[in-house]
């Protein structure tokens, strides 16, 4: 049985964490492989509007989260060895590698920015010496070169892709062996299933040979073409 990793996000928008109940990351909370909890930054808030924002020191268009709300919310969070994950579509850009490195943490927090982003004082005061002392360190990581609305959607991005390699979340581990033989860890073959043929196109001699040194030349072969046709 692997270790419990507990995931958690502070967000104003709670609701868009609802589909961790779904597939397989549902499954993985219902077997107790990973722990969620959502928090809702306005709840940090003590003032009538639940002011959560202001506008930017030296002008600007936007508006910034503040670092008091901030910080109330994510102290209580930064247990020792926590990663902290501050999504910005200028972070540092999400891949398989990080998705690895994040599935052998104990603790991930997600701070989800909207607006202009977060005062940058909460990274910097999470950076300090004092936290990484605690084995508590600040990535501040983006999923693609495009601007969301925030970092909700981002983060559910990367929780799925860390979950699935945790060990008893995929019914069949073979698929992740499979995945890390191939060298980006994602450039896949292209596959077939029944029947034979479907529409008039039928499916590639080679598999139905039985050969299977012949099937893993094709379909390594497969794989890089398809790799060089969409990169
Ligand atoms: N917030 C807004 N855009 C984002 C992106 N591309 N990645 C992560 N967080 C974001």
């Amino acid at each position: 049985m692997s270790a419990l990793m507990k995931i958690e996000a502070v967000t104003i928008f709670p609701d868009y964490f609802s589909p961790l109940n779904l597939s397989l990351i549902g499954k993985a909370q219902s077997a107790e492989i990973i722990e969620v909890k959502i928090h809702d930054l306005r709840s940090f808030t003590d003032d009538n509007h639940n002011t959560v924002d202001d506008t930017p020191y030296g002008g600007g268009a936007g508006m910034v989260m503040l670092p008091e709300i901030w910080g109330r919310a994510l102290d209580p969070l930064m247990v020792d060895g926590t990663d902290l994950i501050i999504l910005t579509p200028a972070g540092k850009r999400f891949d398989q590698k990080m998705a690895e490195k994040f599935a052998t943490s104990e603790h991930l927090v997600f701070a989800c920015g909207r607006y202009e982003g977060i005062d940058d004082r909460v990274r910097i005061h999470y950076s300090s010496p004092e936290y990484s002392s605690r084995n508590i360190r600040v990535h501040e990581v983006s999923i693609g070169d495009y601007v969301l609305g925030g970092g909700e959607v981002a983060s559910l991005v990367i929780i799925e892709a860390v979950t699935r390699l945790l060990p008893g979340v995929i019914g069949n581990p073979q698929s992740l062996v499979e995945e890390s033989h191939n060298t980006e860890g994602y450039l896949e073959y292209p596959n077939f299933t029944k029947p034979q043929e479907w529409r008039g196109i039928t499916v590639p001699e080679i598999l139905l040979s039985g050969n299977h040194g012949e099937i893993a030349k094709w379909r390594t072969l497969q794989a890089s073409e398809r790799a060089k046709e969409n990169g």
